[in-house]
C-alpha cells in the first residue's frame, strides 16, 4: 500500500486564515508562516494603517482589515467585509495588565479580560458558529502559561484569568462542534520576545532562570506549533491546550 506523503498534511494551499492581532509580534509571524504553508491571510487588528503595513511582506495573498474583537459589531463588520466564512481562525489578539491585585484598577480588570477572554468568545460567536454550520474549520487559541499556573514575580490576576478562560472556551467549543468537522486547540506560550515582553521594568532575568531551556522563545517557535494545529497533520486532536514554554510549567 501507497502511502500518502506526510507532508502534504501541512500544506494549506486553498485555505484563508484570519488571525486576530495579526499587525506584530506572534500574530504577525503566524501571518508569514501561514502564508508560506500556502493559505491566503486575512490579519486583523485595531489600527488599520498600522495593520495594512504590516502587511506588506507577509506574502503572496494577504489582506488586512480593521477590527476590534472586544465589540462583537466590529467583528460582524469584520466577517461582512471578508464576504466568505475562513477556513482557519486563529484569535491571537491580547494584552497584559501587571499589578498586584491591590493596583489592578476596575479598568484594567475590563481591559485585559475583554481582550483576551471576550475577544475569543466574539470571533468563535461569529466566525466558529459559521464554520459549524457550513462542517468544517479550524480555531486555534493563543492562551498562555499563565492559564494553568502563577508566574513570578509579577502578578496579573486579570491575564491569568483571561488565559485560563481561553483553554475552557478551547475546550467548550471543541466538544460543541467536534462532530461539526470544526477542531478547536490552543496554544500555552511561555515567555516570548515581542513587545509584550519588552517592558524595562520586567524582571526577565528572574524570568529565565526559572525556564528550563534557559531563553525566552521566538515567534516563529511558536508560528511553527499554530501551523501543525492549523493543519491536517494534527487531524485527530480537538480541544488541546500545547505548552511551548521552554520547560517553563515542568518545574
Ligand atoms: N509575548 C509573550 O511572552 C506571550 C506569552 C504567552 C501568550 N502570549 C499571547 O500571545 C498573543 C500575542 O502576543 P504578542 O506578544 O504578540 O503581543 P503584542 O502586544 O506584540 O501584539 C498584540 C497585538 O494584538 C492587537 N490587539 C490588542 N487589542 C486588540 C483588540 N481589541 N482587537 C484587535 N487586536 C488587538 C495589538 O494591536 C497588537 O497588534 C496574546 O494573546 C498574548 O497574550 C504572549
Amino acid at each position: 500500500m501507497m502511502h500518502p506523503n506526510i507532508l502534504n498534511r501541512f500544506d494549506l494551499a486553498g485555505r484563508t486564515a484570519i488571525i486576530t492581532g495579526g499587525a506584530r509580534g506572534i500574530g504577525l509571524e503566524i501571518g508569514r508562516t501561514l502564508s508560506m504553508a500556502g493559505a491566503s491571510i486575512i490579519l486583523a487588528d485595531l489600527d488599520l494603517e498600522t495593520v495594512k503595513k504590516a502587511a506588506v511582506g507577509v506574502g503572496p495573498d494577504v489582506k488586512a482589515f480593521q477590527c476590534d474583537v472586544t465589540d462583537p459589531q466590529s467583528v460582524r463588520d469584520l466577517a461582512a467585509a471578508i464576504g466568505a466564512c475562513p477556513d482557519i481562525l486563529v484569535n491571537n489578539a491580547g494584552v497584559v495588565r501587571v499589578a498586584p491585585t491591590k493596583d489592578t484598577s476596575d479598568d484594567d480588570w475590563h481591559f485585559v479580560t475583554s481582550v483576551n477572554l471576550n475577544g475569543v468568545f466574539h470571533c468563535c460567536k461569529t466566525f466558529g458558529v459559521a464554520m459549524a454550520e457550513r462542517g468544517s474549520g479550524n480555531v486555534v487559541n493563543i492562551g498562555s502559561m499563565c492559564g494553568s499556573i502563577v508566574v513570578r514575580p509579577q502578578n496579573g490576576p486579570a491575564y491569568n484569568a483571561s488565559k485560563a478562560g481561553v483553554h475552557m472556551l478551547t475546550k467548550t467549543f471543541a466538544c460543541e462542534w467536534a462532530k461539526s468537522g470544526v477542531r478547536v486547540n490552543a496554544i500555552a506560550p511561555g515567555y516570548i520576545s515581542t513587545e509584550m515582553t519588552s517592558d524595562p521594568s520586567y524582571e526577565i532575568s528572574t524570568w529565565v532562570e526559572l525556564t528550563p531551556m534557559g531563553r525566552f522563545g521566538r515567534t516563529d517557535e511558536v508560528a511553527s506549533v499554530v501551523h501543525f494545529l492549523a493543519s491536517d497533520a494534527s487531524s485527530y486532536m480537538t480541544g488541546s491546550v500545547i505548552s511551548v514554554d521552554g520547560g517553563y510549567t515542568c518545574w
